[in-house]
């Protein structure tokens, strides 16, 4: 593609089919555009727009906001949601009335060292107030950059951003850099939406790598899953007379309550547990297939081991009891514990 056709074709269409009439767009003033960008962070277009009408009747301008008692500016953002931007726009203005004598600053890097204002959004505010020639890289822009020029990798990787910030600073225009932010903003959040996007009317449908490729779905790629942790443990599968020996699990945790099979300590042999633990002997003892579970936080792997206790131990511990087979199908047990005691025929007793 031409080295400004990305740019070119987003103003074109920004001028033609692009939002101009939201209440923040058509003013200059900082203030009103500092505050529409933070409550759109986080927020969608159409829950924001009473929000912001009403933010601006009880601060007109920013030294209302500076003056006025953190609760209060609490109490007109409550239900918008991610409540440290209503402290850091509380932090900020008073900020710009302290150390910048009222004038919000116009210089991109002077404006991202405000209180809750990142690269993005100070750069997206000197481009509309002050004509600043600077580029933005918000969730809306990394989706239609990562799709147009087929980028892999989770943009929220440092290294992902990285060369996304240097592809968007390449593409900037020469000109109407406000008009192509807007564009940006606005494709992201009508056409090349993160789901059902509409390709069909894009006016960069001939340039999309991802569309090419048919790779709309999987670009951007997602965040990467944390690798789900392993657990191991052995349960104890004791017979005696047509029953098995369960125990009651604590109420917290996994099967909280249930009934499941004993656990074997990790290094501990069935035969030295049954006989210091329960005050049995056991015999034919046998590995059983191990299972595998998958929790939410974990996947645990089930090592069953089963014996035969020569004797009917007395059982001093509380959480401790024979449950005959035939009974098995009321007990309270978890679907793996279920599964592993449906293997096994206990020999009649
Ligand atoms: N999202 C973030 N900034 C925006 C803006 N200026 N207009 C519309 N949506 C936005
Ligand atoms: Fe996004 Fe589709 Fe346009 Fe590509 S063609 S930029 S995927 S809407």
């Amino acid at each position: 593609m031409k080295g400004s056709d990305f740019s070119q074709r987003l103003i074109r269409w920004q001028k033609q089919h692009g939002r101009h009439d939201l209440p923040w767009q058509n003013t200059r003033d900082p203030y009103r555009v500092w505050l529409s960008e933070i409550m759109l962070q986080q927020t969608q277009v159409v829950a924001v727009i009473p929000y912001y009408a009403r933010f601006l009747t009880r601060f007109p301008t920013l030294k209302d906001l500076a003056i006025a008692p953190v609760e209060d500016v609490m109490a007109q953002w409550s239900g918008l949601g991610y409540y440290a931007r209503a402290r850091n726009l509380h932090a900020c203005a008073r900020m710009v009335m302290d150390t910048h004598g009222g004038a919000f600053p116009t210089n991109p890097d002077a404006i991202a060292a405000l209180p809750g204002i990142g690269r993005s959004t100070a750069n997206a505010i000197a481009a509309f107030c002050f004509n600043a020639h600077v580029a933005i890289l918000d969730g809306n822009v990394k989706r239609v950059l990562a799709r147009c020029f087929g980028i892999d990798g989770f943009p929220g990787a440092p290294a992902i951003e990285k060369k996304m910030w240097r592809l968007a600073d390449e593409q900037l225009p020469t000109h109407d850099v406000a008009t192509y932010i807007q564009a940006q903003m606005d494709l992201g959040a009508t056409l090349c939406r993160r789901g059902k996007p509409r390709c069909d009317v894009c006016p960069l449908q001939d340039l999309c790598v991802a569309k090419r490729d048919d790779r709309v779905v999987e670009l951007p790629t997602p965040r990467p899953k944390r690798a789900v942790p392993e657990k191991q443990v052995t349960l104890l599968v004791l017979l005696r007379e047509g029953a098995v020996l369960l125990e009651q699990r604590p109420p917290s945790g996994i099967w909280g309550g249930l009934l499941s099979l004993p656990e074997l300590p990790i290094g501990a042999s069935a035969k030295f547990h049954a006989r210091n633990r329960l005050g049995c002997e056991v015999e034919q003892w046998q590995a059983l297939p191990d299972l595998a579970h998958a929790f939410t936080h974990f996947r645990l792997h089930i090592s069953p081991v089963m014996a035969t206790a020569r004797q009917l131990p007395h059982l001093s511990e509380p959480g401790l009891r024979w449950v005959a087979f035939d009974s098995l199908a009321n007990a309270p047990l978890p679907a793996p514990i279920r599964r592993i005691l449906g293997t096994i025929k206990p020999a009649a007793g």
